[in-house]
């Protein structure tokens, strides 16, 4: 298949706008829209019964950006589902897997359906459950936009995320199209497992639908002050950041964004653990990034700021416009639509992209193809 740029200066700022239609086409793909008229779940994802029998844990094996999605992953499963999750590097599983649980799905998460140690993490998995009684057999989930990969030949099924080829290498759409596959698995086991009410389910839903429509707004609003603003860090070589609860994780992806293509050093930080080591590195010279959505943790993640703040950080907020308690804290503001923290990492995550993009970009280095970063790995 031939991709091509389509006027766009990098195939990542073309991936970037594509992500309203990804979104959208997920939500065409998996909403069930007669799910209460008919009684039946929300979500139509295909997957066989048995994936859904007993179904006492969840574990999820990942590398790099596909890791990160798979920490929302566990938040969502947890707190909408009730299934305990747990998320694991697959190059660290390999060599110490736990033991072998009754009644588990095993998701694999990658966009290229080829990495090395997610390949090998899950025919480990397969392998070492073969043979036992059946509660204990493998059920191989995977969660890919390559359907025709080797991850979808060797799982049981596979969740399309629709997300279709990424060519730059630092990943933007494959990762929010996984996010929301992660949304349907759990709202469909909250569903089946009667872990919300259904009232609860159709809020979400109508939540979702809002997004491409959200993350559109953000595009045409932002990339201009983006561009600019990333002027401001032309000497720049630190940056911390900052976020708590489900969007702990777009912190990490928000500095691993930054790390791949512009080459300066970041750190993702649940922003309450700041205060046992980060806050040491603190001065003016290191700005601050705080992901700050209205919701349960929103004052927490203020007060966090405003200790970074006390340190002289410069400190840029991730957060809706008219809050005036964030005007007040925040240096800079990338403003996102209000939006119920829920479902927020996928409004938060794209300033985050846009401002690795507009910082790499003005350093004029190769933003699709960084140094030493491929694609796909497929060695160990
Ligand atoms: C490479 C890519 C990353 C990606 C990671 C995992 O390092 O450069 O962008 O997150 O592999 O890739 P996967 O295809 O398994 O999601």
């Amino acid at each position: 298949v031939l991709v091509e740029k389509q006027g766009f200066r990098h195939f990542m700022l073309k991936e970037i706008y594509e992500q309203p239609g990804v979104v959208r086409t997920c939500l065409e793909a998996y909403l069930n829209p007669d799910w209460e008229a008919n009684q039946e779940s929300p979500i139509k994802l295909g997957l066989p019964e048995h994936f859904y029998q007993d179904l006492e844990q969840v574990q999820i094996l990942a590398c790099g950006t596909s890791w990160h999605a798979s920490l929302v992953g566990k938040y969502l499963l947890e707190q909408l589902a009730e299934v305990p999750t747990m998320v694991q590097y697959a190059s660290e599983f390999r060599y110490a897997p736990p033991p072998i649980t009754a009644n588990t799905l095993t998701i694999g998460v990658t966009q290229s359906g080829e990495t090395a140690d997610t390949l090998a993490a899950l025919a480990m998995e397969q392998q070492r459950r073969s043979g036992k009684t059946s509660q204990y057999q493998a059920r191989l989930l995977g969660i890919t936009n390559r359907p025709e990969s080797s991850l979808a030949q060797m799982v049981a099924q596979i969740i399309d995320t629709h997300a279709g080829i990424e060519i730059g290498v630092a990943a933007t759409k494959t990762f929010v199209a996984q996010l929301m596959a992660f949304y349907f698995l759990a709202l469909d086991l909250a569903y089946r497992r009667q872990t919300l009410p259904l009232e609860r389910i159709a809020e979400i839903i109508a939540g979702l639908r809002q997004l491409p429509a959200e993350v559109e707004l953000i595009l045409e609003s932002q990339e201009r002050y983006i561009e600019e603003l990333a002027h401001e860090f032309n000497e720049t070589q630190d940056f911390i950041f900052l976020g708590r609860g489900i969007n702990f994780p777009i912190a990490l992806e928000g500095a691993l964004k930054l790390k791949e293509i512009s080459y300066i050093h970041a750190e993702g930080y649940p922003a309450g653990e700041m205060k046992h080591g980060p806050i040491a590195l603190l001065d003016a010279k290191v700005p601050v990034v705080a992901i700050a959505m209205p919701g349960s943790l929103y004052e927490k993640v203020l007060s966090n700021a405003q200790e970074a703040k006390a340190r002289d950080a410069r400190l840029i907020g991730v957060t809706p416009k008219d809050v005036p308690q964030a005007t007040e804290i925040f240096d800079d503001l990338l403003p996102v639509p209000k939006m119920e923290e829920l479902l927020s990492p996928i409004l938060t995550v794209i300033p985050l992209q846009l401002l690795a993009y507009h910082i790499a970009a003005r350093r004029g280095l190769d933003v699709d193809q960084p140094r030493n970063l491929a694609k796909s790995v497929t060695v160990e």
